[in-house]
């Protein structure tokens, strides 16, 4: 009977998406990447990796019902996007991005980290601080222990290397009990930047769950990855002057001898910290009083001479903003570098909808301009904002409003940065030169291609401050596009213009990648790379359903590409010292590096073959570091080798088959309750999203047990972030207001049976 009802009810979802019906029995018939707060995301050549993070799937049934599910990454899994790939708003992420293991897939060695950052050069990654859930099955990491991954070697050659990862020591007086700062990498410098952020109030341990990490820190942690695999670690205290604060963007910009460092917004008192406690309205004036000034008076920090300098801004001030993300477009001639800032929310409201603005801030002249008004189904915070053409930024991950919310646009969306708007598709052949916008130029005068008339605030709080950004930067930036389009096929021709990628250097002769001529040589290129990519894309059309069977068949083997290494620094481990600040190293540095990409264009997937191709006239000194810390394998993991075995109630927990299979006991245990769950559930629909001019999906829940479950009501409802971990402690400290009214209906409803539409179907009966 109720099975007819259902199948009856089923068929009016059809007819009527408004009406919200779960039949009993449902099948699933799909899965997506749904929303991804708090991870941490770089570039490396051709290549975005993706990790950490709350990422949460979307399971849709034939009853066109939906249910979220989080991944825990108990596997220690990290993703990449190939940039060589072109993807659009409809793309299927969970297809799209490859994944490997870190450090060979223990989460003992590798847990999953909320927030903290990824440091990156071009040929390595460093992950650095976050939040762990809490770990009762397994011991956390040190607190001097990072890990790295070299993917392309550089600096002293070895001829038998492979890209690996790697298990380093911070410096003394550094640890990783930080998050939530605000970090910046500058490649040409082989420097990563962690400005402020935040801490427990005796800079120990904290949990992502427990949440003692309340404090504001007053550190700058530089990381000098001038060395392969062997990374070098300071700890500065930031002068009284320049305010701490949580989650700020900080960005590198390229001037004077090593480029200054710009930190952007960023709010105190950060209501994600506070979530577990009751409202607090001290707490939220103060951060209301304080939190503005940060957008209005940014912080400059010159590192070549490493002060710190306070500069006020003009124009169109964005409101109070953190977990929000950044990039930097410099004008052609330099006459103006201008800062993208792309979401986020006040930190004031934990449920509140995020922003979906984008607002510039152009330096030298300090002015804020509001570039883009985004809309409110659009919007998010917790992302990552990554340049990958002069054109093009992709903001990568956040979460709208809770984890039930999925990301409009994909996991990862394209803003122009010349049009101002988001682009429905990624597309490796598609991209242009930067050209300042007009509502730039309107205040900064001059035009698309700089010549910048005001070139300065309209008052300096310091005149060394002038003096800092008269300079011009004289190392060369390198760059890596145009990126091949993707094909396996013999045509080599596609994106053949990888003999123009202009390097966007600011030496001596100002910018000089992008001189008349090579613009019509580009667009030449661009034009045939067009003709070529459009008859590709057919021929990869039908390639694709090829690969997916191939896939598929695949998938009862481990993955071993690319082989895994673990290496263990042997007791000569990366010692502590300053930054190197030697600029004849620098120099060699990015004169190797110059040639090494000039002989060998390819920035193809790091292999063997290719290390083994380095030119020996390329070969440096050999640091002693190097070698003890990169030569010497202590053992070795491979992903097909299990570190620990699986245990009933992991495989429990993940009843349907979507991408989470069923897995192995590796770390952190984060909800002893979650065996408990009957791998059959009753569910309920959502009541969630009236408040919001979401798109209506029908919502399930996979527990019937609401209070113990990790997807109950509670945790779906409590807004941003750490559903998941909320629920192992944090049974009692429900949040005030309409929120617990919502619970408590959904708690009765989970009691006696699901809701669809305005039918209740009673299961127990
Ligand atoms: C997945 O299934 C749900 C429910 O049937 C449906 O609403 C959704 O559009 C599907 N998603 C994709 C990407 O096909
Ligand atoms: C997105 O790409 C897929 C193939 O990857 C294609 O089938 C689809 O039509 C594209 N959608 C849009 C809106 O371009
Ligand atoms: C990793 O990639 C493989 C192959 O594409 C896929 O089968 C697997 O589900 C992915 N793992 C995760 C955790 O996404
Ligand atoms: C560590 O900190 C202490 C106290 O601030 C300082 O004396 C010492 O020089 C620092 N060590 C290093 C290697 O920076
Ligand atoms: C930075 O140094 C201070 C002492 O100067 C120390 O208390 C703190 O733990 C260090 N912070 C980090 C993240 O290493
Ligand atoms: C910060 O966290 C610690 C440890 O959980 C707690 O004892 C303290 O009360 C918190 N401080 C504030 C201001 O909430
Ligand atoms: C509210 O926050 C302020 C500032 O953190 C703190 O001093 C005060 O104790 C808090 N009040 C309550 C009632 O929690
Ligand atoms: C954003 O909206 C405001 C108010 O409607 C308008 O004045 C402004 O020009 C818009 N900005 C952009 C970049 O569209
Ligand atoms: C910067 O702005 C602050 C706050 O508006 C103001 O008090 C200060 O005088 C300004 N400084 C300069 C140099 O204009
Ligand atoms: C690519 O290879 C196929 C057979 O493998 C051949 O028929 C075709 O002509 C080749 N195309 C080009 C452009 O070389
Ligand atoms: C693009 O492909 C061509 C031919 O395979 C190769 O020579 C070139 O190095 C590639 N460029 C990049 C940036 O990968
Ligand atoms: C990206 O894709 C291109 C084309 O398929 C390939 O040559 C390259 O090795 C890939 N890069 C990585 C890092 O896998």
């Amino acid at each position: 009977m109720s099975l007819f009802l259902g199948t009856l009810l089923t068929l009016l979802v059809v007819i009527d998406c408004a009406v919200a019906v779960c039949s009993t029995f449902p099948t699933q018939i799909n899965v997506s990447m749904c929303n991804w707060q708090g991870l941490r995301a770089n570039i490396l050549r051709d290549t975005i990796y993706l990790d950490g993070g709350e990422l949460w799937y979307q399971k849709g049934f034939d009853d066109g019902c939906v249910e979220p599910q989080p991944d825990n990454n108990l596997e220690a899994t990290i993703y990449y996007l190939n940039l060589t790939t072109s993807f659009n708003t409809t793309s299927d992420f969970m297809k799209l991005l490859s994944n490997m293991s870190v450090a060979g897939g223990a989460s003992s060695i590798a847990p999953n980290y909320v927030d903290g950052t990824m440091f990156a050069n071009d040929n390595e990654f460093y992950l650095y601080g976050g939040m762990l859930p809490n770990t009762d099955s397994s011991a956390p990491p040190p607190s001097n222990q990072v890990l790295s991954y070299a993917a392309h070697q550089y600096g002293a050659y070895r001829s038998s290397w492979a890209p690996n990862w790697q298990q380093e020591y911070l410096s003394t007086n550094v640890t990783r009990y930080i998050t939530n700062g605000a970090a910046a990498s500058a490649p040409s410098e082989n420097l990563g930047f962690y400005f402020s952020g935040m801490r427990a109030a005796d800079w120990g341990d904290f949990t992502l769950n427990q949440l003692q990490s309340n404090q504001t820190a007053n550190t700058l942690i530089t990381l000098d990855m001038s060395t392969m695999s062997d990374g070098k670690w300071t700890n500065n205290t930031l002068p009284s002057y320049i305010p701490a604060r949580s989650r700020a963007e900080l960005v590198w910009v390229p001037i004077s001898e090593s480029g200054v460092l710009v930190a952007i917004g960023g709010v105190i008192e950060p209501i994600e910290f506070f979530r577990n406690e009751k409202a607090n309205s001290t707490r939220t004036a103060e951060s209301k009083r304080i939190s503005p000034t940060f957008m209005e008076t940014v912080s400059v920090f010159d590192v070549e001479s490493k002060a710190w300098y306070l500069q006020n801004t003009t124009g169109d001030i964005p409101p109070q903003l953190t977990e929000f993300c950044s990039v930097l477009a410099s004008a052609a001639d330099g006459s103006s570098h201008n800062i993208y800032i792309y979401g986020g929310y006040d930190g004031l409201n934990y449920n509140a909808n995020p922003s979906d603005d984008v607002y510039i801030l152009s330096l030298p002249s300090f002015k804020w301009v509001k570039a883009y008004n985004g809309t409110n189904t659009h919007s998010r915070s917790g992302h990552q904002c990554i340049k990958v053409y002069p054109d093009q930024m992709l903001a990568v991950g956040g979460q709208h409003v809770d984890s039930t919310y999925c990301l409009e646009g994909g996991i990862i969306v394209n803003f122009n940065l010349n049009t101002l708007t988001f682009e429905d598709e990624y597309d490796p052949t598609t991209w242009s030169k930067y050209k300042v916008p007009d509502l730039v130029t309107a205040l900064i005068g001059g035009n698309s291609n700089g010549s910048a008339t005001i070139t300065a605030p309209s008052s300096w709080t310091n005149s060394s401050l002038a003096g800092i950004f008269g300079k011009k930067y004289g190392k060369t930036v390198e760059t890596y596009w145009p990126y091949n389009s993707t094909s396996t096929s013999n045509s080599t021709s596609s994106g053949g213009s990888a003999s123009t990628s202009a390097q966007e250097s600011s030496g001596g002769s100002g910018f000089p990648g992008w001189a008349g001529g090579v613009i019509g040589a580009v667009l030449g290129l661009l034009i045939i790379a067009l003709l070529v990519g459009f008859l590709l894309y057919r021929r990869r059309h039908r390639k694709h359903e090829v690969s997916e069977a191939k896939s598929e068949a695949a998938e009862a083997q481990p993955q071993n590409l690319p082989p895994e290494w673990m290496y263990a620094s042997g007791p000569a481990a990366p010692g502590p010292g300053p930054v190197s600040s030697s600029t004849g190293m620098e120099t060699v540095e990015t004169a190797r590096t110059t040639q090494t990409t000039g002989t060998q264009p390819s920035t193809t997937q790091p292999s063997m073959t290719q290390a083994s191709t380095v030119p020996e006239s390329l070969i440096s000194p050999v640091t002693p570091g190097t070698v003890e810390s990169g030569g010497d394998a202590l053992y070795e993991m491979h992903d097909s080798s299990p570190v620990e075995l699986p245990t009933s109630f992991n495989t429990a927990y993940y009843a349907h088959d979507g991408p989470p299979k069923s897995e192995p006991e590796r770390g952190p245990n984060l909800d002893p309750r979650r065996g408990s769950q009957s791998p059959v559930s009753p569910q309920t629909p959502s009541e969630t999203g009236s408040e919001y001019s979401y798109p209506a999906a029908h919502s399930r829940r996979p527990s019937s047990l609401s209070l113990s479950s990790p997807l109950s009501i509670e945790n779906v409802m409590s807004g941003r972030s750490s559903h998941f971990y909320e629920s192992f402690d944090s049974l009692d400290t429900r949040r005030p207001g309409h929120r617990s009214e919502a619970s408590q209906l959904t708690d009765h409803l989970q009691e006696k049976g699901r809701k669809g539409g305005t039918e209740t179907i009673r299961e127990d009966e």
